[in-house]
């Protein structure tokens, strides 16, 4: 005890606490995080000084350069370019930037290294390719399983973030692909690669020099088990924009989405298809989800849900069936259980639907995720038609927001919906515009 006591303060003088969640640093640990309030968010870790640029600076500083609205917003386009994978720059809206920053987060195996290939290839600028977390004869292997000889691309293994920032200096408006920030390091600070100090000293020199010299950074980011990228929140607020690419690994289909973006709008997703040679856009998703759809089959129901801007036709699987246990199961996969549990709980109230004893497994098909509440009608719809065995009608589709009193509530674009399904040819539409409540649905 003695001897641990007399080693941690000799170490103490140059040694910081640094919490995860909002990054601010502290001389003292805390089991509670003065500033944000989390507990057991502080870590040890080593102080950093930020390396001097150029030595001898003179005290006299010269005013910094104004520029006039107009000639800013001209700068902007014409520092915008065309990522050439069309579902890319929708996402993104005008396209990759000049100098911005870009962290692209998703679960391991879902593609990310995949897309940024297939990026870095169709770019037509001179693209690095940083593999710090697999060997360049690995990413070479995967470049070459999407096309054969692309020549615009460099690869470098190493994992010393001052000496990526010295290529980028010596490369000025190129593109940059870091794979990953968990497994670069800042030399000047001892803390192993991943650890949160290490990521945000990283992250900083990183957008420092890649700001400096023009280079578009495409930064890819570990989730954690909950979903959320690994490393501090404050990464998230460093970058320019924050992509995440999700969907289900034992499905092809994944969505891209934008959670953050400084240069354009948040609300656009885009598809992909895991295909043999690399991800493939999905130009008509809503076909590529139905193609095994059993029709007339009761617990099935069509449903028209947004994705970003684009209506999106998917089948809500339910199944509701005798439970063995005193308490019975709500599983869900593709919406969240709390939703389910929640439409459960309206059904029965308002429509005395008989499922409080039995177990409810409602899926929705192709491995997507929908957070839409427009799903919510979709859902309800598919547990009564399989409680009552009974199939939805022919051609029918539906979409809404369900209420807590049992109302059809109108979601984002509901207009835009409702367009959609008359043009999918349905000759019956539960929708917000046609029915009041949940009590006026009758099949
Ligand atoms: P990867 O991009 O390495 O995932 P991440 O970087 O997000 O961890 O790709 C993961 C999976 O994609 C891998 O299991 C193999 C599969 N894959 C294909 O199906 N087709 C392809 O052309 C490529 C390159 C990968
Ligand atoms: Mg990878």
């Amino acid at each position: 005890m003695g001897f641990y006591l007399y080693t941690h303060l000799m170490t103490k003088s140059n040694t910081i606490f640094f919490c995860s969640s909002c990054g601010n640093e502290f001389t003292k640990w805390s089991g509670q995080c003065p500033a944000c309030k989390e507990w057991n968010t502080l870590t040890e870790a080593t102080s950093f000084t930020k390396p001097s640029k150029s030595g001898n600076k003179s005290s006299i500083r010269k005013p910094p350069q104004t520029q006039t609205i107009s000639s800013a917003l001209s700068d902007q386009k014409n520092h915008t370019f065309s990522s050439n994978i069309s579902e890319v720059d929708r996402v993104l809206g005008p396209g990759l930037t000049r100098g911005g920053v870009y962290l692209l987060a998703g679960q391991p195996g879902i593609g990310k290294s995949t897309l940024l290939t297939q990026l870095a290839i169709k770019s037509n600028k001179k693209v690095f390719y940083i593999c710090s977390e697999e060997s360049p004869a690995q990413v070479a292997t995967r470049v070459k399983r999407i096309d054969s000889k692309p020549n615009n691309i460099q690869l470098t293994s190493t994992s010393v973030v001052e000496s990526i920032c010295e290529l980028m200096s010596q490369n000025q408006d190129t593109i940059f692909i870091i794979d990953s920030i968990q497994s670069v390091s800042v030399d000047q600070n001892a803390t192993s690669a991943g650890s949160p100090s290490q990521i945000r000293d990283s992250a900083n020199l990183l957008i420092q020099s890649a700001k400096e010299n023009n280079i578009t950074a495409i930064i890819v980011g570990h989730v954690t088990k909950e979903g959320s990228i690994a490393g501090p929140k404050m990464l998230e607020h460093m970058v320019d924009v924050v992509l995440e690419l999700s969907g289900d690994r034992q499905h092809l289909l994944r969505v891209l989405r934008s959670v953050k973006n400084r240069f354009g709008p948040t609300d656009e997703s885009g598809l992909f298809q895991m295909e043999g040679s690399g991800l493939g856009e999905v130009k008509d998703p809503s076909k590529f989800l139905l193609e095994d759809r059993v029709e007339a089959a009761p617990g099935s129901c069509l449903t028209l849900t947004m994705q970003g801007t684009r209506p999106l036709t998917i089948e809500i699987q339910a199944l509701v069936v005798h439970s063995p246990l005193p308490i019975p199961r709500r599983i869900a996969k593709g919406i969240s259980t709390n939703r389910l549990q929640l439409i459960c709980a309206i059904l029965t109230k308002h429509l005395n639907l008989p499922i409080d004893t039995k177990d409810v497994f409602v899926n929705v098909t192709g491995g997507l995720e929908i957070k839409d509440p427009a799903a919510d009608l979709g859902v309800a719809l598919a547990i009564i038609s399989s409680t009552k065995d009974k199939p939805l009608p022919n051609q029918s589709i539906c979409f809404g927001e369900l209420g807590l009193l049992g109302e059809i509530r109108k979601v984002n674009y509901t207009d835009k919906l409702q367009k959609e399904a008359k043009t999918l040819g349905s000759t019956t539409i539960f929708s917000p515009l046609t029915h009041k409540n949940l009590k006026n649905i009758k099949f």
